[in-house]
Parts: structure tokens; sequence; C-alpha cells
């Protein structure tokens, strides 16, 4: 059973997330080309090839959707703004009827009591960017700032909270190093590049944001617990590493102005020059910090080159996604955040979520794992909570079932699930629990 609202402290906000390119519907309305429609398209790259032409055509289903995201007694909504919808070339002549509708989505949640939490860049990069080599090139920076600057005179006195980047981890290392998402490299310099420009372009949006007078700017990160596959000291070194590029990186950019000494061990020799400089940048003030945590990973010594690390398969019971349940973690990392770098900043959980093999049956969706998924993390915020990290809201990833990046529309994440033949949507047992126990 999920926790109650009335056993969070008054004002704490509950809601749901999504990204644009995996709802929408990416070739209507003018949006230009992305570095997602040119990975998808090369072959071995998503299951089935599978691209967001289409997704859930939130696009002109966005009333609806809002309707069910008011139904659910949600306070708040955290979307994202597709790049190449707003600028098709990533620079330059700005698409009207794509800021148009942004502006519509707005007014829609404002009417219907709901907070507005913008995204700005959930992973879409317009592919005439991705040409000049996109998070490689450290003028993305200046790039992003002016699509940051659009946004904020467009939509700026309507937002409630505005983050730049979703998931500078997954935009560097998990694009550029693992090559499981767009552009799809696997490459140690143009990761250690992405893994620093990503945060230039951060501090960079943040200025401008601020230039346009916005007052409520945060940054949301992804976090995987690092465990030790073994006792051997060669395990907790190993885990060390992997915490380090992974969850320690871009919060000690932020917050402590340098770089976890176990990443600069693999990554300092490919860094662009004069990085150490950037720092004034990178740490721009912020009002708030979000985590999007789902797993643990377990971590085991390998040969090889630098990090010379690999996952191996834990003992806990899994998702459709293949990750353990290990709701201790998200936990350890509120904490972790609050101790050793955010203080008294608020904190959010801006993504919880799991995907199961949801099954439409006379017309109901039974997805009781997921509810006890969502009732689990929830008692893990309660009780950091009770320990004084303050934490103020927390998000449901997602909203709907979506294109779910290199998976295609296979996993299925959603409160509400989709027919991706009929488009119908079909709230799901867990949105119907979510309504009841957020109802006032
Ligand atoms: C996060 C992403 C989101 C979705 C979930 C499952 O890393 O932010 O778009 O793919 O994972």
């Amino acid at each position: 059973m999920l926790p109650q609202r009335h056993d969070f402290p008054e004002g704490f906000l509950f809601g749901a997330a999504t990204s644009a390119y995996q709802i929408e519907g990416h070739t209507q309305s003018g949006a230009g080309r992305t570095h997602w429609d040119d990975f998808a398209a090369t072959p071995g790259n998503v299951v089935r090839a599978e691209n967001g032409d289409l997704a859930c055509d939130h696009l002109n289903r966005w009333e609806a959707d809002l309707d069910l995201l008011a139904a659910a007694n949600l306070d708040v909504y955290r979307f994202s703004t597709s790049w190449a919808r707003v600028m098709p070339e990533g620079r330059g002549a700005v698409n009207g009827q794509g800021l148009d509708f942004y502006d519509r989505l707005v007014d829609g949640l404002l009417e219907r009591g709901l907070k507005p939490a913008a995204t700005l860049y959930h992973w879409e990069l317009p592919s005439p960017l991705a040409d000049l080599g996109g998070w490689r090139n450290r003028d993305i920076a200046s790039w992003f700032a002016d699509f940051a600057q659009v946004i904020a005179e467009r939509l700026g006195d309507r937002l409630w909270s505005v983050a730049p980047i979703n998931e500078p981890w997954c935009v560097a290392w998990l694009s550029h190093f693992l090559g499981h998402h767009a552009p799809g490299l696997r490459d140690i310099r143009a990761t250690a590049r992405a893994m620093h420009h990503v945060l230039l372009a951060h501090g960079s949006a943040v200025q401008a944001l601020r230039a346009a007078g916005h007052q409520n700017v945060g940054a949301v990160f992804n976090f995987e617990r690092a465990l030790p596959a073994d006792d051997s000291p060669e395990a907790a070194a190993r885990a060390a590493t992997y915490d380090a590029y992974y969850n320690r990186w871009f919060l000690s950019g932020i917050f402590h102005r340098a770089y976890p000494a176990e990443a600069l061990a693999g990554l300092e020799p490919h860094l662009p020059q004069g990085w150490e400089g950037d720092f004034d940048t990178i740490a721009q003030p912020l009002d708030w910090c979000g985590a999007n945590y789902y797993t643990c990973k377990r971590i085991a010594a390998a040969g090889g080159p630098w990090p010379a690390l690999a996952e191996v398969d834990g003992p806990l019971p899994k998702t459709e996604m293949g990750w353990e349940i290990h709701p201790e973690s998200l936990g350890f990392f509120l904490r972790r955040m609050q101790a050793d770098y955010t203080g008294d900043l608020p904190l959010y959980v801006t993504e919880n979520g799991m995907a199961s093999a949801d099954r439409l049956a006379g017309g109901r969706v039974d997805d009781q794992p997921r509810i006890d998924y969502l009732a689990a993390h929830l008692a893990q915020v309660q009780a950091v909570i009770a320990e004084g990290v303050p934490v103020r809201g927390y998000f449901c990833w997602s909203l709907l079932d979506n294109y779910e990046w290199a998976l295609g529309y296979d996993k299925r994440f959603g409160l509400i699930h989709v027919d991706f033949d009929t488009l119908k949507r079909t709230p799901k047992a867990s949105y119907h629990a979510l309504a009841r126990a957020l109802a006032r």
C-alpha cells in the first residue's frame, strides 16, 4: 500500500515525469532532426529500429494527458522542451509552432492547478549540432545557453522550475563511452570532453536563466549505487571508481569545483585544455537538486584498460529492465547529497519507477509490482525526511508508457498504459492507487 499524502510534510509535492522525444511524436510541427533519429535509423542500435516519430502522439493528445495528470491528484509535472522542436537547426531560427506548443502546455498545466517543471535537455540533440561534434565541442555551452534564453524569454514567467540537463552521466558516459545511447560512441577522449562540456553547458544555461530572471533553477542527476561484487580489495576499488565517474563527478564539479581523483585517474589525459579554469561557470549557485534513482549495480574487477571493471549479476528481484530493486540506495543517495554536497538545498526525487510486464485485460492493468516498488521507495523518502534531509517532492517515472530509448516501446514504465497501435490510454492500478493516496 502506498503512503498517503498526509504521511508527508505539509507542502511536499508529488509529480510525474516525462520527456519530449519519448512521448510527443517528433516528426510533427516542424521539429528538426535529432541525433536520436540518426541513432535509431542505424541498424542494431534500437530494438526493431523504433524511433520517436509518433511515440504517444502527446503533441495532439496533450490536453487529455494533462486531464489524467490532474485527476491523479498530482501537484507538479516534469516535462522537457525539445531543442530541435524549438530550434530545428539547434541555433538561429526559432520554430514558432514548436514554441507555441510548449506555451499552450504550460498554460494548460496552470489552468489545471499543476506546477510546470521544465527540463531543457532530455537527450534529443539537433543533428546539425551533432555534425559539429555535439557534446565533444566546447561551443555547445553557448549554443545551449542560447536555447535556454529562448525558453526563458517565452515561458519563464510561468515555469515553476527549470533544470537545464537531464542526467549528465547519460549524456556523457552512457552515450560516448558505453555507446548505448545517441550518438553511440565508444571513445574515452569523446567521453572525457562530454563529461566536462555537459557541466559547462549546465552552468552557462543557469547563467542565461538567471539573466532572464528565473528564480527556481536546479539540476537533475541520476545515481546508481556501486556495490562491490565480492570481498576483494580490487572489487572495492573498482566500485569506488564507478561511483566516482557515475555518482560523484557532476555533484563534485558543481558543489566542490573539482573532479573526484578516482575518475580523473582515467579521464584527465583526455580532458580539454584549460578545464580547471571552467569551474567559475560550472559552479553556479542552484535553488534545488534532483535525484533520479532506479537501481544498484555489482561491480567486479576486470582486465583491460581503465576503468577495468565489469558489472555482474546481483541476487535481488529485478524489474523488466533487469535492474535490481534496492530501495535503501535511494535513502543512501539523498543522505549523501545533503551531507557531502547540497547542505540545506531542497532535494527532489525527480524520477523513480519501474518497467513491468504489464498486461491489459478487461480494460484494466493490474501492476501491483509497481505499487510495491513505489511504496518501498517512498518509505525511504519518509525515513530520510524524518532524519532531517530536506526532500521536498517526489516524481514518478513515468506518466505514460513511452519510447524507452534503445529498448524501443518494449519497456513499460507508465502509470498509464498506452496501446501503441491505437494510442489509447488506460490508467493502471498504480495510477488509481496514487490518485487515492494523494486525494486531499
Ligand atoms: C532515465 C531517463 C528516462 C527514462 C528512465 C527509465 O534514465 O531519464 O528518460 O528512460 O531512465
